[in-house]
């Protein structure tokens, strides 16, 4: 509009118009018709489709964040008494949610591969739902092959493609019915930003948009929907970035005597690397190592020793961030996960990575020798 390079924030809760014909139309097409902002909005329409673009999906919806498109996504494809698979390791809220729909009589079944998804499925299963590279563990899932599985068997599959963004993975072209983003990540990419969107298919996303985004009113404002349109700008330059710095760190710290191992998908060593080299165009910077130790206080000694990663939550910014299970994990999760005391989360930012290995060598090296 008038040549603007940035567009413009349409900041309206409602639009009007010319006649009550008009606007009765408009409600029946609410999903593609600007009538009021918890619906639709022309900047949040903008990025949605710029990211199905991205995607290689038809329709896009944005959400007020990730865990608001998880959540509206599962929603929109059971009712009661259906059933969902979940593959490999996901993030904690999304297991959670599968947990609370429970109350309305959706079940669930966590499995670690297609054997467990050929023991688990019921004649009510829906839904297949899985990340890949998989949570903490980063573990690579054969997509073509688990969607294969589940479309043969009328499924519908979901899978959360935060970690490699559409950069370096595009799950709709390997068979993946609806993709699921946290935008709070790489995508904003300024730890200024939460937001998420799924990915696919009108089928899918157009009840999605009449139904669950109207009614769940987890809409994403015009405001964040312009700062995804910038995080986007910068995407595949950073991208590229944060792998460099991610390889460069993962390498040092696969050679470090105190460090067990590193689960960087990445990485040659890595058990998923193979797979990952046939699906994945690049690697993300957000790993797990552990710590040849299984002492909670060395695990804080270390972090706290950290000068360029700062604890925190969250990941995928300009920042370095470094989180422990171990330390922000209720204890009775952690080991029912599996996760390792010594699993140190570390997200790689945009600083030098030079300046990064230095840093952790010094608290590495500072924190004496591990138990
Ligand atoms: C893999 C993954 N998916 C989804 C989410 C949820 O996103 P949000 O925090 O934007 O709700 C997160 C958040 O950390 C995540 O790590």
């Amino acid at each position: 509009m008038l040549g603007a390079v940035n567009p413009p924030v349409f900041e309206n809760s409602l639009f009007t118009f010319e006649t009550a014909g008009e606007l009765g139309e408009a409600i029946k097409n609410e999903d593609e018709r600007y009538v009021y902002w918890r619906g639709t909005n022309p900047t949040v329409d903008l990025a949605q489709r710029k990211l199905a673009a991205l995607e290689r999906g038809e329709r896009a919806k944005c959400f007020a964040s990730g865990m608001g498109a998880i959540a509206a996504t599962i929603s929109s494809l059971v009712k009661a008494g259906d059933h969902v698979l979940v593959l490999g390791a996901v993030y904690g809220p999304t297991t959670q949610f599968l947990r609370y729909l429970e109350k309305f009589g959706v079940t669930h079944t966590h499995v670690d591969d297609l054997e467990g998804c050929d023991s688990a499925i019921r004649a009510s299963t829906r839904l297949l739902y899985f990340e890949s590279p998989s949570y903490m563990a980063y573990a690579v899932v054969d997509i073509a092959e688990v969607t294969a599985w589940a479309r043969e068997r009328g499924l519908v599959s979901v899978m959360d493609n935060t970690w490699s963004t559409p950069i370096f993975q595009k799950p709709l072209t390997l068979g993946v019915d609806l993709v699921v983003h946290s935008l709070s990540k790489y995508i904003g990419g300024h730890s200024d930003l939460v937001g998420g969107v799924v990915v696919g298919p009108s089928r899918l996303i157009r009840p999605l948009a009449l139904t669950e985004y109207q009614l769940y009113g987890a809409a994403m404002s015009p405001h964040d929907a312009a700062k995804v349109i910038k995080g986007l700008r910068t995407l595949p330059v950073r991208m590229a970035a944060h792998q460099e710095r991610g390889l460069a760190v993962a390498g040092f710290l696969a050679e470090h005597p105190a460090v067990r191992t590193v689960n960087y998908p990445g990485l040659p060593s890595h058990p998923g690397h193979a797979q990952a080299l046939r699906q994945m165009s690049g690697f993300s910077s957000l790993f797990s190592l552990e710590l040849d130790t299984d002492s909670r206080p060395a695990v804080a000694a270390f972090i706290d020793l950290l000068r360029y990663f700062r604890i925190g939550v969250s990941w995928g910014g300009f920042e370095s961030l470094v989180n422990a299970p171990a330390l922000s994990t209720e204890e009775s999760v952690r080991a029912t996960m599996g996760i390792p005391v010594g699993l140190v989360r570390l997200s790689v930012g945009l600083e030098p990575a030079d300046t990064l290995i230095k840093d952790l060598g010094l608290a590495l090296e500072g924190v004496g020798p591990l138990a």
